[in-house]
């Protein structure tokens, strides 16, 4: 089967190309390049010994996605090109709203066009915001985004579900923790722009002396040790997930479905754990000081992942210390770039 990866450039989109092609789908790949580099490409020719197909492409264009889905024999759909950076959609949001949901809405037009029910979205386990409890199930509460990237998934999921319940569509929200490391070959792995804001490329940077000490953003909460929990999980174990989704939906009879599941590893670790694991396997210290909290980080959030076990058959293969090794090894193959 066809499946097209929108944003099959980026971090968990190239994974999941990997994941799509080991499982014996054919992913082909739209991407904009607006967030990642075609130097990808050639890591996945590397990894799976041919080269990916790959549309240089804004998934907004919707005569060019209609001729895609029709040149492709395209039969379902990963969605995940969308902008991701909290602090930049509250400085952009109509950017956020527009690529992040005129993107959703195109691609689910020309999916209609074409007859292409299966549908796989990006979601984030940032509509529960500060969760009552962990780990939390997929009934837990939708809470109030506190960002514009986050208010583009829950509106996102939302529009999924009413089109879900009026057209024949069958979709599958996914709700990631928080994805790190890379694939094992080093060959692909996280690129980000500029001073990172994710934990794992700020640790990597700092460890391969590319940054100042890591800022701990806070060690008064009330947790274990006083810094932030949260669910820690392989991008591989990600990636995976996705054909696990992709094959449920598959499977599902009825036209008007809609479901989300939560993505994590069930476990939740402090930021010092993560520290202290990364120093482990590093053999070094990793240089760190710490800081003030930093605004709309949530306390403590981990997932129940009994669903995504139970209907999609799938859960995390790879631990917190594996999927450390695996980001190490990709930043120091990048070097100082
Ligand atoms: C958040 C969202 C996630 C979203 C992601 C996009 C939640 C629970 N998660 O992830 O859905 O996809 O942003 O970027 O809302 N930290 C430091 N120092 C640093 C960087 C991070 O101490 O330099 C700490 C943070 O305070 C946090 C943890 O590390 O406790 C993880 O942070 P990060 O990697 O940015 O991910 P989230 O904020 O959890």
């Amino acid at each position: 089967m066809n499946i097209l990866v929108t944003g099959g450039a980026g971090f968990i989109g190239s994974h999941t190309v990997v994941a799509l092609a080991n499982a014996g789908f054919n992913p082909i790949i739209v991407d904009d390049f607006s967030n990642s580099e075609p130097t990808v490409l050639a890591g996945l020719k590397n990894i799976l010994g041919y080269e990916v197909p790959c549309h240089i492409f804004d998934c907004n264009n919707y005569p060019g996605m209609l001729q895609i889905l029709r040149d492709e024999k395209i039969s379902g759909v990963i969605h995940f090109a969308a902008f991701k950076a909290v602090g930049e959609s509250m400085q952009e949001p109509l950017a956020y709203y527009r690529n992040n949901l005129g993107s959703l809405l195109t691609l689910l037009d020309a999916m209609l066009a074409e007859g292409i029910s299966n549908f796989i979205f990006s979601s984030s386990c940032t509509v529960y915001g500060e969760p009552d409890t962990s780990p939390v199930t997929e009934k837990a509460p939708v809470k109030p985004a506190t960002s514009v990237y986050g208010q583009t998934k829950q509106m996102g999921e939302e529009i999924l579900r009413n089109v879900a319940a009026a057209k024949p569509l069958k979709i599958v929200a996914l709700r990631y923790f928080n994805p790190i490391g890379a694939h094992p070959s080093a060959l692909i792995g996280e690129l980000p722009r500029g001073v990172p804001s994710n934990l794992v490329p700020f640790v990597t940077q700092a460890a391969a002396g590319l940054r100042d000490a890591l800022t701990i953003f806070g060690d008064d909460y009330p947790t274990s040790d006083g810094t932030c929990v949260r669910d820690y999980i392989h991008v591989m174990d990600l990636a995976e997930a996705h054909v696990a989704a992709l094959r449920h939906s598959i499977k599902i009879v009825e036209s008007n479905f809609f479901d989300t599941f939560n993505l994590g590893s069930g476990k939740g670790n402090t930021v010092l754990e993560l520290v202290r694991t990364f120093e482990k396997i590093s053999g070094h210290p990793l240089p760190y000081h710490i800081g003030a909290r930093r605004k709309g980080d949530v306390i403590a959030v981990w997932a129940d992942v009994q669903k995504s076990y139970d209907l999609l058959g799938w859960h995390t293969k790879r631990s917190l210390e594996e999927a450390l090794e695996d980001a190490w090894r990709w930043q120091q193959r990048l070097g100082d770039r």
